[in-house]
Order: structure tokens, then sequence, then C-alpha cells
């Protein structure tokens, strides 16, 4: 099965700018090459991205609520599209990003795809983030923040928002692992809505292997198509220095690729989102590199495998 890189080069979502640089970083990582390493085909469809505004001195022109929206929209209705062709051609689609925002487009993408088949969508979100605010919840006003609560149906989303995103996903097919920053407001939707919170407290107490067994499980069991979202984030800050809300306290080095072992070999992912990187603020590119080598143990990559180990790119 190819693998299909789509680029969404935005921080549209997001408070900080930087992520719209993403993709290019992540290639410029090795990431193709990586894959390719790995034996897998590679196809890369370049980047969706949307003019850059008009230049202004004033300093808050570049974050007008209202463009940011209409540029979020307009990207998940592209990337929401060319997913769903990516799947139907039997092709994996790996997104990179770009803030969280583009989740809209690339989790309605599989919905899009497996509903006629009669196939659920599962999502695992790795994130220190829940990214299930609304517009009344969110502290922030930043739609990075709100991607899974417009995917999960949240009536507060107006006509304005409507898509083939709005309430694609059931929530409780949800589960986000590796969460330590959620709001109050965000915190009683969750619960509400029953979505599968597996904070760093839980990581803790029962151990990676453990949770995830039973996420993977719950996947294959229902013989869901899972989309995971990867957000930098969730990553800790010490390892992943290049992301705009960084919290401490994050997945260890080891914690994070044995999420990607335990994927690869679970044989259940179908699509994946990394997001969230900031070249602007990563450290030499290290965040970038993480990135890179994590993606590679989601396609296969194991210490002692026939394979050759990590590339270096200099
Ligand atoms: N919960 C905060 C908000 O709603 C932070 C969200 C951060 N999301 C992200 N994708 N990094 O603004
Ligand atoms: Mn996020
Ligand atoms: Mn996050
Ligand atoms: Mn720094």
């Amino acid at each position: 099965r190819r693998i299909d890189l789509i680029g969404i080069a935005t921080a549209a979502g997001a408070s900080v700018r930087g992520c719209g640089m993403g993709p290019e970083a992540l290639r410029v990582a090795g990431l193709p090459e990586a894959l390719v390493e790995l034996g897998h085909d590679i196809a890369d469809h370049g980047d969706l991205r949307r003019p850059h505004p008009e230049i202004s001195t004033d300093p808050a022109s570049w974050r007008l609520p209202e463009q940011r929206k209409a540029d979020v929209l307009e990207l998940a209705a592209r990337s929401s599209e060319l997913g769903a062709t990516v799947l139907s051609q039997g092709n994996f689609p790996l997104y990179i990003g770009g803030d969280h925002s583009i989740a809209i487009g690339t989790v309605s993408a599989a919905a899009r795809h497996c509903e006629p088949l009669g196939r659920p969508v599962h999502v695992l979100w790795i994130d220190a983030h829940a990214d299930f605010n609304t517009l009344l919840t969110s502290p922030t006003g930043n739609l990075h923040g709100m991607p899974l609560a417009l995917l999960c149906g949240e009536p507060e989303f107006d006509d304005s928002f409507r898509g083939p995103w709005l309430g694609r996903i059931d929530p409780r097919n949800v589960t986000i692992i590796g969460a330590r920053s959620v709001d109050r407001d965000e915190r009683r939707l969750l619960r509400a809505r029953g979505v599968d919170i597996i904070d760093m407290r839980r990581i803790d107490e029962n151990g990676m292997v453990a949770l995830m067994r039973g996420v993977l499980a719950k996947a294959r069991d229902a013989g869901a198509h899972l989309h995971v979202s990867l957000d930098l984030d969730a990553m800790d800050p010490s390892i992943a220095p290049g992301g705009g809300t960084l919290v401490p306290g994050g997945l260890s080095y080891r914690e994070a690729h044995l999420i990607m072992e335990m994927l690869y070999e679970s044989g259940v992912v179908g699509s994946l989102d990394l997001v969230e990187l900031n070249p602007f603020l990563d450290h030499g590119g290290r965040s970038a590199t993480l990135l890179v080598d994590l993606v590679a143990s989601l396609f296969g990559r194991t210490i002692m495998g026939e394979e050759a180990g990590p590339v270096e790119f200099v």
C-alpha cells in the first residue's frame, strides 16, 4: 500500500505562527526517505496552503478570527476531498501539518471513505490537550483546540461550520492519550460524551502496553479504520521543544516509540496526521527528527529489524 504524503501548510488554527512550515521541515528531516528505506512506496502531493494575507503593520492583522476560520475550513474542505480520494485508491494518507485544526479535514476524509463501507472510524488522538473545546468553552478561541468537538458534532457549532466533518465521529470511538492540559468546561464535555481520556496519571499507573492493548483490541473488534492524530506536544518538551503550546510532563521517547510500534503491529491504522511542529520554535531540527523517527516506528522500523537503521541527513 502506497503512502501518500499530503502537506497542509497552515497555522490558521493556532495563536503562534510557524507551524505552516511544518511540512517542509519534516521533508528536510528525511520523512520520505525514512519510509522508502523501510520498503514503502511513496507519493508526495506537495502542500495545500492559502494565499498569504495582505501585508499590514497592524500586529493583530494576521490573526483576524474570521479570516483564520475561513482558512481553516477552506483547507479542511480540500484535505477532506484529497484524503478521501487517496483512501479510495487504496493508499495510505499521511497528512503533515500544520496546526491541529487540519484534523477537521483529515478525519472527515476517513469518515467519508468508511461510512459507505459500513466501517466505523476510531480516532487515537495523541496529545497533551484534548482539543474538545467549542466556541463557548474555548478560553482562547483558537480552532486547533476544537477539531474533535466539531468532528463529534457538538451542537454549539453553527451553520457556518458546516461541512463533511460536522458530527462525523462518534465520541465513544475517540481515545485521547497523553492528556495533561484540559480546560475546565472542556472536561465536562469530554465526560458527558464518553471520550476515553488516557491521561498521564493513567499511563503512569497502568503502563503504556496495557493501555494500548485496550485501544487496539477495541478497534480490531469493531473492524474499524483507526485514524491516528499525533500532536507533537504529546511528547515531553525536553525531547520535543518545537511547539507553540508545550506542557511539561509528557510522553517519554520510549513511551512514544512503544505506541508507534504497537500501532504498526496492530495493522489497524488507516491514516495519520503529524501536527503542531513549529520549525521556528524547534531547536536545530530535534522535534522534526523525532517525528520522523516515530513515523518510521509506526511503519515498521524496529531496533533489531531487517531494514537499515535511521539514515542521517545533514
Ligand atoms: N486547550 C487550549 C485551547 O483550547 C489549547 C489547545 C492546544 N491545541 C493544540 N492543538 N495544540 O486553546
Ligand atoms: Mn492538538
Ligand atoms: Mn496539543
Ligand atoms: Mn526553546
